[in-house]
């Protein structure tokens, strides 16, 4: 299925509308520009930074103020919409609606939103326009980790048993929405990796969380450091440490988490530019190639993914409905953090038990 416009026709053709032109759009425009997609529109209720993305993209057709977003989907050569206002839902949730009353397939910015109730209401409201929604999941597309996926599909580790990703580094900007709200870094960072182990493990089937706020930075609502575990119905275990929070020098700042996978018979150990892979039997260690960077490729794949997924007409990689799976795991770890580390099996946030 596809947005009415553009059934059928190949990737790179369809129209990419681009909703909301702040920072991370500009890596957005890197990514597709690098790619060769079709970048048609934009839109921003903020003048300047929709003449700003003018100015350096060279947009065909650019909308400002408080209807920018509408003025943008009725343009006949979007056929795509990608939304990067911010995930909370007074600025995303009207954005999502407009799109939905245009017919438009669209992809929002990770995450999807700050809580599971939130993201049921957009992944309902796209539901219910039938129109095509996804999640620019952007961590699942970093070409080291889909190096990773390929190694695991392959099985040269055995079965997995644990794995662990850490972030270690300092967020001490000023920013006038990162870190305002009563959750920060679980839902807005973790959640790159929650979708990562999502695509390579499943969905878990409990999740316990800790998490502290540096008190050197009064200007932070949200936690700063969260340490998430997550268990799953075959026995692997994880480990998730997002500390950014760290005033020492030894790094493993966004986007060099690193990421280890210890398997029956050998580890994978990764950052988003490199991939070890170790055998026991017989002793080997390998480097599979891996060619390109988080920023921006990873972003332009995601959108890739998309395009063709409608050019298809099969649902797109981390479509929204998959993606609660997603959001549920950021509910269960602040449940987890609200009662004192207590382990909450997810299907006390979806309902139902996974799959
Ligand atoms: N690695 C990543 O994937 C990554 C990195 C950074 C940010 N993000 C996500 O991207 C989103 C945006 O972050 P940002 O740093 O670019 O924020 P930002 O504030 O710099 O940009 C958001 C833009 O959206 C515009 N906007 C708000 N409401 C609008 C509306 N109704 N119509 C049109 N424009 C509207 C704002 O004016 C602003 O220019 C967040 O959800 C964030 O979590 C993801």
């Amino acid at each position: 299925m596809c947005g009415s416009r553009g059934s059928w026709r190949a990737p790179k053709e369809l129209g990419i509308g681009v909703i909301g032109l702040g920072d991370i759009a500009n890596t957005h425009l890197e990514a597709y520009r690098r790619l060769g997609l079709a970048v048609v529109a934009g839109a921003d209720i903020d003048p300047g930074r929709a003449e700003g993305a003018r100015a350096r993209w060279g947009l065909p057709h650019v909308f400002a103020g408080p209807d920018a977003a509408r003025q943008l989907c009725a343009r006949p050569e979007v056929d795509v919409v990608d939304i990067t206002v911010p995930h909370y839902r007074e600025w995303r949730l009207p954005v999502v609606l407009e799109v939905a009353r245009a017919g438009l397939p669209m992809q929002v910015q990770k995450p999807m939103a700050q809580t599971y109730a939130e993201a049921e209401e957009l992944v309902g409201a796209a539901e219910a326009a039938g129109v095509p929604f996804r999640v620019n999941q952007n961590s699942v597309f970093v070409p080291a980790f889909r190096a990773v996926r390929q190694e695991l599909l392959d099985g040269g580790i055995g079965r997995p048993y644990y794995y662990q990703i850490e972030n270690r580094g300092l967020w001490a900007m000023d920013h006038p929405h990162f870190g305002r709200r009563q959750r920060w870094i679980i839902a807005d960072m973790a959640v790159h990796h929650f979708a990562l182990v999502q695509d390579w493990f499943g969905p878990p089937s409990t999740v316990a969380a800790m998490g502290a706020r540096d008190p050197s930075q009064p200007r932070l609502s949200g936690e700063n450091l969260g340490v998430v575990t997550l268990r799953y119905a075959d026995g692997l275990q994880g480990l998730i440490i997002n500390n950014w929070s760290y005033r020492g020098s030894r790094l493993r700042a966004h986007a060099q988490e690193e990421i280890v996978i210890q398997g029956e018979r050998g580890a994978i150990t990764a950052t988003s530019r490199e991939v070890e892979v170790a055998s026991l039997q017989p002793q080997t260690v390998r480097h599979p190639e891996v060619t390109g960077a988080w920023f921006p490729d990873a972003f332009g794949a995601s959108m890739l993914e998309f395009l063709t997924a409608l050019s298809e007409g099969r649902p797109p990689a981390c479509h929204g409905r998959d993606n609660l799976g997603v959001i549920a795991v950021i509910e269960a770890a602040y449940r987890s953090m609200a009662e004192g580390g207590r382990p909450v099996a997810l299907r006390e946030i979806t309902g139902r038990d996974a799959a």
